[in-house]
């Protein structure tokens, strides 16, 4: 069988340890491309280098030539600036909407029947962009952030509940920032909802650090994770190539689910080798329905701002 081809844009910190952990994976050929000469080079020869000791087959080629990322099959997007301590995701839009513009022909040009999966911030506009630029069919554009969120939140009500993080379930939705909406009646201990194992001051004070999330890794080191998000954006990637059907909590295309109306926003998805193949509509109550609204608004604002930056074509 053919092997699947997966391009990774962006060297860095995030695109470097999503090639690592999709080579273990043994998830297709990996062509690491990155601006800077000699980054992505290095840093594919390095992960190559680990294939002996860590047992996985692999080809992985760094680059920055993107000619050879010709005829990909899935395209990870991670080139873009990451914050700083004191800045928001949305203070990276002006710079990081030039970057997923020129990268986004690029991707459209050499692999015009690739998915993408778009991991730059602020995330839901990147995602925007990428979809408006490619002109790519919206189930093929998704981005990476419910997964990273869904697993903070796992890991810290595992921690408060003494359990294995495998045998907690969380859904959330919304845009990837302060405003998300994790959804504590659809999260799950072994089938029992979170809302009776913990009191609501509990639940919201875990809400509240999953939504700094972010910006607490940010202050220790003084640039942004990748750890964690580079597994979430791995997660995707092997739903998708491998067909697996999973649920996974991603930024999709959404129109009439959730009324949403023709916007990029996090929402419960199964994701399969036709990218986002379902949106899964989950039962809001209103006060659940009232923070999607104020999470969407936010998207809203941040799209208008693209528009403005940029014209877009298509
Ligand atoms: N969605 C999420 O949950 C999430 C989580 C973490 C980070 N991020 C975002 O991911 C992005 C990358 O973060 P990072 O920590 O890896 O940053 P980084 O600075 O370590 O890496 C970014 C890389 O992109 C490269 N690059 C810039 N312009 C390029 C271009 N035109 N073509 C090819 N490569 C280009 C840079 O040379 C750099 O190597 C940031 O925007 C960050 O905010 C998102």
């Amino acid at each position: 069988m053919a092997k699947d081809k997966i391009t990774i844009v962006g060297a860095g910190n995030v695109g470097a340890t999503t090639a690592h952990i999709a080579a273990t994976r043994q998830l297709g050929d990996i062509v690491l491309l990155d601006i800077v000469e000699g980054l992505a080079e290095g840093k594919a020869l390095d992960i190559a280098e680990a294939t002996p000791l860590q047992l996985f087959d692999c080809n992985i080629t760094g680059t920055t030539d993107w000619q050879k990322t010709a005829d990909s099959n899935l395209v990870i997007v991670t080139s873009g600036l990451p914050r700083k301590p004191g800045m928001s995701r949305d203070d990276l839009l002006a710079k990081n909407v030039q970057i997923v513009k020129i990268v986004s022909e690029k991707i459209a040009k050499y692999s015009p029947d690739s998915i993408m999966i778009v991991v730059c911030n602020p995330l839901d506009a990147m995602v925007y962009t990428a979809a408006k630029v490619t002109g790519f069919a919206k189930n093929k554009v998704m981005g990476m952030a419910g997964a990273l969120d869904s697993a903070r939140f796992s890991y810290f009500l595992a921690t408060e509940l003494g359990v294995s993080t495998k045998d907690i379930k969380c859904l959330l939705m919304g845009s990837h920032g302060d405003d998300m909406v994790p959804l504590p009646r659809f999260t799950t201990v072994a089938d029992k909802s979170i809302t009776e194992l913990l009191d609501e001051t509990k639940i919201s004070e875990l809400i509240e650090r999953t939504r700094k999330g972010g910006i607490e890794i940010v202050n220790l080191l003084g640039y942004s994770a990748y750890y964690a998000p580079a597994a979430g954006t791995v997660l995707m990637a092997e739903s998708i190539l491998k067909d697996k059907k999973q649920l996974i909590c991603c930024c999709a295309y959404c129109d009439s689910e959730y009324n949403v109306g023709g916007h990029f926003v996090g929402v419960p998805t199964v994701l399969g080798r036709n990218g986002v193949e379902k949106i899964v509509e989950l039962d809001l109550n209103d006060s659940e329905k009232a923070e999607f609204e104020k999470s969407l608004d936010h998207v809203k604002q941040l799209t208008t701002k693209v528009d403005g930056l940029n014209k877009l074509k298509r």
